[in-house]
């Protein structure tokens, strides 16, 4: 029996994964038509809401691909979305710019601040999209400040926030953000956009990010550019997080599959085929574009969602 248990009841995953698929479609068919996906961010267009999400360390993770980094970049270039990026040195960093994705740097929070610093502005060197910090790996699982890869790792303050953000042209990006009071700290510090995350379960009892996401929207819509992450594993999970307020998506640990399968073109093919069913179901429920989707043609717990 123990054996078949998959989580724990405390696995955030799991709790994510059940109120994603909670979250119910209507059909709106009438005056509907050929949906087109295409999105702006930063000032540039893409083909797509799906972004991939900031992976690292893949040569670990997925040593059947030599160069895992580069092969996940190249799928999200081929098909025009934008490709996140995690923990990197720069001269990854650099073969990952290199291969022409556009592309958003998540440095960790390095208790070197000067590391930081100088990974935003090799960013910046080599046409990043954008740069920011995963603020969720600050903690170990032991409440002491993380150790990843053997570097140490320390919590950011607001003044921090405010140095990042001064420190760079490119736009700062806070991933990891829970929380109305963090999406709040972020909008006022200057950061100008946030990954509503939590970092695939780091913490047990985490809420779904499409759980806090409407009040953070409410909160902070519009001023900053709202991304999500945490089991998007399909179009229909895009199109739930469109509609409760996100700017776009990223997929995260379904794609590992596809990458150790078959690299750059394994990503491609995942990520056409959760565009696909975001294209259909905008279709069935009358959205022409991404702006189009709304939350009022969702449904938790048997009620409508709110505007
Ligand atoms: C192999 C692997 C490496 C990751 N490395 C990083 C990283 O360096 N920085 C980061 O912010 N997130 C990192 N993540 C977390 C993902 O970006 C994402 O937030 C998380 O997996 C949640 O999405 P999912 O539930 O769809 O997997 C990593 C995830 C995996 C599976």
């Amino acid at each position: 029996m123990a054996e078949n248990v998959k989580f724990r009841p405390s696995d955030a995953n799991h709790i994510t994964r059940s109120y994603l698929d909670s979250i119910l479609i209507e059909e709106r068919l009438i005056d509907s038509g050929i949906p087109s996906t295409k999105i702006e961010l930063f000032g540039e267009t893409y083909e797509t809401p799906i972004m991939t999400p900031a992976f690292s360390h893949l040569h670990v993770f997925a040593p059947e691909r030599e160069d895992g980094m580069c092969e996940y970049a190249r799928g999200a270039k081929n098909i025009g979305a934008l490709n996140w990026v995690g923990m990197s040195e720069n001269e990854e960093f650099g073969r990952i710019a290199a291969t022409g994705a556009r592309t958003v740097r998540i440095a960790k929070p390095y208790a070197d601040r000067d590391k930081i610093l100088d990974q935003f502005a090799f960013a910046e060197s080599v046409g990043a999209v954008a740069v920011g910090i995963d603020i969720d790996h600050s903690y170990s699982g032991k409440g002491g400040y993380d150790l990843v890869q053997g570097e140490k790792m320390t919590g950011l303050s607001s003044a921090d926030l405010r140095e990042l953000v001064s420190s760079t042209r490119l736009p700062v990006v806070i991933k990891g953000v829970l929380s109305v009071q963090d999406a709040v700290k972020c909008a006022e510090n200057g950061v100008q956009g946030i990954l509503v995350s939590h970092h695939h379960g780091r913490m047990p009892f985490a809420i779904p990010p499409l759980m806090v996401l409407p009040e953070i929207v409410k909160a902070v819509g519009g001023r900053m550019k709202i991304f999500v992450d945490c089991s998007i594993d399909t179009g229909a999970d895009a199109y739930k997080a469109l509609a409760l307020g996100a700017d776009a998506v990223a997929v995260g640990r379904a794609l590992m599959q596809p990458i150790i399968d078959e690299g750059a073109l394994g990503v491609e093919k995942y990520m056409r085929r959760m565009n696909d069913e975001l294209s259909m179901i905008m279709a069935f429920t009358g959205c022409k574009t991404v702006q189009d989707i709304e939350p009022t043609a969702l449904w938790i717990n048997g009620r409508r969602c709110e505007k």
